[in-house]
C-alpha cells in the first residue's frame, strides 16, 4: 500500500497499480480529468513533490500532452498517466490548470480551489 499525500486536500492510502488521478477521485480531491483520463488532455497535470521514483515511467504520449500544458516542470506528470508502481509515500501538488479545469466541470465547485491556491 502507498500513501498519496494531495497538498492542501489531505491524504489517502491507494494500492500499487492505482493512478495518482484514480487516488485523487476517491478521496474527492479537486483534480480535473476532461478527458476522462485517456491521455488526450492535460487537465489532470500536478507537480510531483515527493515519491516521483515510485510512479511509473512518463511515456511519449504523457510527453506529447505535456508540451501542449501550461507550467510544465521536471516534476510534471498527468495523473491519469502516473501509476503506482512501488510502496512508499508520494506527495503531488495539483496545478492551477487542473483545479479550473475541475471547477469547470463540477459547478458547485467554481472558484473555491483557485481562489484560495496560493501557488
Ligand atoms: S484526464 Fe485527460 S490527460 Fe489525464
Amino acid at each position: 500500500m502507498s500513501l498519496v499525500v494531495f497538498e492542501h486536500y489531505g491524504e489517502i492510502d491507494a494500492p500499487v497499480g492505482t493512478t495518482v488521478l484514480a487516488a485523487a477521485q476517491r478521496l474527492h480531491a479537486p483534480e480535473g480529468y476532461a478527458c476522462g483520463g485517456v491521455c488526450a488532455c492535460s487537465t489532470c497535470h500536478v507537480h510531483v513533490v515527493e515519491g516521483a521514483e515510485l510512479l511509473s515511467e512518463v511515456g511519449d504520449d504523457e510527453n506529447d500532452i505535456l508540451d501542449k500544458a501550461f507550467d510544465v516542470r521536471a516534476s510534471s506528470r498527468l495523473g491519469c498517466q502516473a501509476r503506482l508502481e512501488r510502496e512508499g509515500r508520494v506527495v503531488v501538488a495539483i496545478t492551477r490548470e487542473s483545479l479550473e479545469a475541475y471547477e469547470n466541470e463540477h459547478a458547485e465547485a467554481r472558484g473555491r480551489y483557485t481562489r484560495r491556491q496560493v501557488s
